[in-house]
C-alpha cells in the first residue's frame, strides 16, 4: 500500500513538531510494511511572506490530491495587522471548507502519568476520556451576512451569522452516534437552545435524528453550552462523545485540553471528505518558536489518528499511542507538563524517545 501524505507544516513550532511527526510516521511506515509519500507545501504566514497569500492553488491542489493531510499550526504577530481575508488562519478555514471537512473529532484523554500536570485536582481529572464532535465547515465561522460596514454616523457595525440547516446538523449527529457506538455510547449534545434559534433546531434535528435513524442504543443528553462550560471543569467524567456547533466546540475543546494538562497534548482529526485532514490543536507558539521547547506528543497522537481514520492501520495506531504513554509514564516532560521531579527534556529529544518506545513495543 502506498499513502500520499501532504505536509503543511506551516509557522511557528509548526515546523518543529511536524518533523516529529513526520519521523514517527516513516518509522511505522517501516514497521507495518506501508508505503508513505510525503510531499510538503507552505502555507499560513510563510505562504503570504513567499506568495503574498496564506494559501495557494497548487497547496490546494496537493491537499486535495492527497490520502491525508498533516497540518503544523498557522499565524503568529508578524501577520496578526493584516486584513482578516489575508491572514493565516483564512488557510486553515479555506483548506476545512474546500476538502468538505465538516467533522472535527477532538479527543481528550488524560494520560494518568499527567493527572498531576492539570491546574485541576487529580480527582477531579483522573480518567477523563472525553472525545469533541465539532461542526467545522458551517454556523457563525461561515454565516452570510458577514463583515463590518461603514455606518453614516461615521461609526462601524461588525456582524457575523450563526447559521445551521437541516442537512448540516443531522450529518454531524451521526458523526456523533456512530463514534459512541465505538465507545461509551453517551451523546451530549452542547446548545444553546433558550436564546439561539439556529441552535434551537440544532437541538430539535440531533433528537430526531436520534430516534429515527435507529440510534436508540446510544443514550443521548442535552446541555446548554455556559453550563457545559461549567460541568467540564466540575466533572468531566460524566462526558463520552459530546457534539456541538463550529463556535462552541473551538471554545470547549480549549477548555477541555486543560483537563489533559496541556493544549500541547491534543491530536485533531477533520474529516467528511474524500480526504482527512490531521493537525494539532495548539497553535504556533511564536514565544518558544526555534528553542526546542514545543510538545511534539500532540502532533504525535494526530499521526495516531491519521493511521487510525485514513490509512487503516489501527495497530499502527496503537503503538504509537502506548509509545507516548511509556515516555509519560517514565517520568519524561517538555515544558508545557513539567512537575517536580520530572525529567524536562526538549521537543527533538521526546521525539527521539517515543520512537524509540514505538521500535522496543514490537
Ligand atoms: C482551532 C483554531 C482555529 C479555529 C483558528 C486558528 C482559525 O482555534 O482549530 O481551534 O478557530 O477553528
Ligand atoms: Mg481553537
Amino acid at each position: 500500500m502506498n499513502f500520499n501524505i501532504a505536509v503543511l507544516p506551516g509557522d511557528g513550532i509548526g515546523p518543529e513538531v511536524v518533523r516529529e511527526g513526520t519521523q514517527v510516521l516513516k518509522q511505522v511506515a517501516g514497521l507495518y510494511r506501508f508505503q508513505v509519500e510525503l510531499e510538503e507545501g507552505i502555507v499560513g504566514g510563510a505562504s503570504i511572506d513567499a506568495h503574498g497569500k496564506p494559501l495557494t492553488e497548487p497547496v490546494l491542489k496537493l491537499a486535495k490530491e492527497s490520502d491525508a493531510v498533516l497540518l503544523g499550526a498557522m499565524g503568529g504577530p508578524k501577520w496578526d495587522a493584516l486584513d482578516y481575508s489575508l491572514r493565516p488562519e483564512r488557510a486553515l478555514l479555506a483548506l476545512r471548507q474546500e476538502l468538505g471537512l465538516f467533522a472535527n473529532l477532538r479527543p481528550v484523554k488524560l494520560f494518568s502519568a499527567l493527572a498531576s500536570a492539570s491546574t485541576l485536582k487529580r480527582e477531579v481529572v483522573e480518567g477523563t476520556d472525553l472525545l469533541v464532535v465539532r461542526e467545522l465547515t458551517g454556523g457563525i465561522y461561515f454565516g452570510q451576512p458577514k463583515g463590518i460596514t461603514k455606518l453614516p454616523d461615521g461609526t462601524e457595525r461588525g456582524v457575523n451569522t450563526e447559521v445551521y440547516t437541516t442537512p448540516e446538523i443531522e450529518r454531524i449527529a451521526k458523526v456523533g452516534f456512530d463514534a459512541a457506538r465505538r465507545r461509551r455510547k453517551k451523546v451530549t449534545s452542547v446548545d444553546k437552545a433558550n436564546v439561539l434559534e439556529a441552535t434551537e433546531l440544532w437541538r430539535k434535528v440531533v433528537t430526531r435524528v436520534h430516534k429515527e435513524q435507529g440510534y436508540t442504543d446510544v443514550a443521548l443528553d442535552h446541555m446548554l453550552v455556559d453550563n457545559c462550560a461549567m460541568q467540564l471543569i466540575r466533572d468531566p467524567k460524566q462526558f463520552d462523545v459530546m457534539v456541538t456547533t463550529n463556535l462552541f466546540g473551538d471554545i470547549l475543546s480549549d477548555e477541555a485540553a486543560m483537563l489533559t494538562g496541556s493544549i500541547g497534548m491534543l491530536p485533531s482529526a477533520s474529516l467528511g471528505g474524500k480526504v482527512g485532514m490531521y493537525e494539532p490543536v495548539h497553535g504556533s507558539a511564536p514565544d518558544i518558536t526555534g528553542k526546542d521547547m514545543a510538545n511534539p506528543l500532540a502532533t504525535i497522537l494526530t499521526i495516531a489518528l491519521m493511521l487510525r481514520h485514513s490509512l487503516d492501520q489501527g495497530k499502527a495506531a496503537d503503538r504509537v499511542e502506548a509509545a507516548v504513554e511509556k515516555v509519560l509514564d517514565e517520568g519524561y516532560r517538555t515544558a508545557d507538563i513539567k512537575s517536580p521531579g520530572c525529567k524536562l527534556i526538549g521537543c527533538k529529544e521526546m521525539g527521539r524517545l517515543v520512537r524509540d518506545k514505538i521500535e522496543k513495543l514490537g
